[in-house]
């Protein structure tokens, strides 16, 4: 198969940062996706129905002329989140759920969730109103091995969490592990998970031999060869429940290449081509439009798009470093190697 038409796709999971940021990180999403859910993982970050509402305002700003892109708002969930900033938000058109951030799990992490006690009167809430919780899956504790902090926070936090607010929807963010992909699976049909780019493509051998690749290096860590075989398994298979979430993560070049390197991977200029290997590899380019342009709408109860995206089989090299925040670079993952697809919006 050399070409092939979707339905324009969304990202059910990105970072866009805020301020100059937007200038690189908005139009790059907005080239292939028509929505993404934008996490609100800023410096404050984002915790009420009014901060999302501007943050909103701020990235529409940098949405270029002629092209239609929708940012879906995401509260971040602390310590001391008000059940009825959770009513706001489901009265509003434009928050679409709520993150748990473990505090300290990842990047921007610290005002998150200190015990996941101090959010069931919110998530109480939530689940009668239908909001859905998105969940960073990793367990802090540093007694346990950062290969292992996501198959831990399952029967550890995620497990008793379902079984306690049983008709909560959930989405599992950028599940990592084998784990992950069984405990999905299982679940009933309102918990749900996204996969990444990287952890389709990439064991963590691939992040780890033959000298360190920071641009490879995100949260959760890669993990072992079984595991990646089994989310390309999941995001293969036509399961609604598992649908695309780039992760995009935007961090400069000198502070990834450092000797304190930040997590986090840059794909969104390259998503779709990313996806579209991985699927091909797998022999399941008849599954890349539910995975990528279905799933996610039926989850989050919306209409898929009316506009196209067209694939093509076609070498595409990524060249470029691209400016970010003034006279800094930012650097795409798989700098400097060649994609075997190509993608354009048609319609
Ligand atoms: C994300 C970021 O940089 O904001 N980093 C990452 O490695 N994925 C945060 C996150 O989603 O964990
Ligand atoms: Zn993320």
């Amino acid at each position: 198969m050399n070409e092939l038409t979707l339905i324009q796709p969304d990202d059910w999971h990105i970072h866009l940062r805020d301020g100059d940021a937007l200038k690189t990180t908005v139009p790059h999403v907005a080239q292939h996706f028509a929505r993404a859910i934008v996490m609100p993982n800023l410096t404050p970050p984002v915790t009420t129905v009014a901060g999302a509402e501007a943050y909103r305002q701020r990235i529409l700003e940098q949405v270029p002329s002629g092209v239609n892109f929708e940012p879906l708002m995401v509260l971040y969930l602390t310590d001391h989140t008000d059940p009825a900033e959770i009513h706001l938000a489901a009265e509003s058109t434009f928050v679409h759920a709520v993150k748990l951030y473990p505090a300290g799990a990842t990047t921007n992490s610290a005002s998150g969730l200190t015990d996941i006690a101090n959010a069931y009167s919110v998530l109480e809430v939530m689940q009668e109103v239908g909001l859905p919780l998105l969940i960073h899956g990793e367990v802090t504790d540093s007694d346990i091995d950062v290969f292992d902090r996501e198959a831990t926070f399952i029967e550890r936090t995620l497990r008793p969490l379902v079984e306690k607010f049983p008709k909560l929807r959930v989405v599992f963010e950028h599940i990592t592990t084998r784990e992950a992909t069984e405990f999905v699976t299982a679940a009933p049909d309102h918990i749900a998970a996204t996969i990444t780019p990287q952890h389709l493509i990439y064991n963590r051998s691939d992040l780890l031999v033959g000298g360190i690749k920071p641009h490879r290096y995100c949260l959760p860590v890669l993990k072992r060869e079984t595991h990646r075989l089994a989310l390309v398994e999941a995001a293969t298979s036509g399961n609604p429940k598992f649908f695309l979430g780039t992760d995009s993560a935007p961090h400069a070049k000198h502070t990834k290449e450092s000797s304190c390197g930040c997590a986090g991977c840059y794909t969104a200029p390259h998503a779709m081509a990313l996806y579209a290997q991985v699927f091909e590899a797998q022999g399941a380019l008849d599954q890349l439009e539910a995975f990528a342009s279905l799933n996610g709408p039926k989850f989050y109860n919306l209409k898929p798009n009316a506009h196209q995206i067209r694939l093509t089989k076609a070498d595409q090299l990524i060249d470029q470093s691209f400016d970010f925040l003034g006279d800094q670079k930012l650097d795409p993952l798989m700098l400097g190697e060649t994609l075997s697809w190509h993608a354009e919006l048609i319609s």
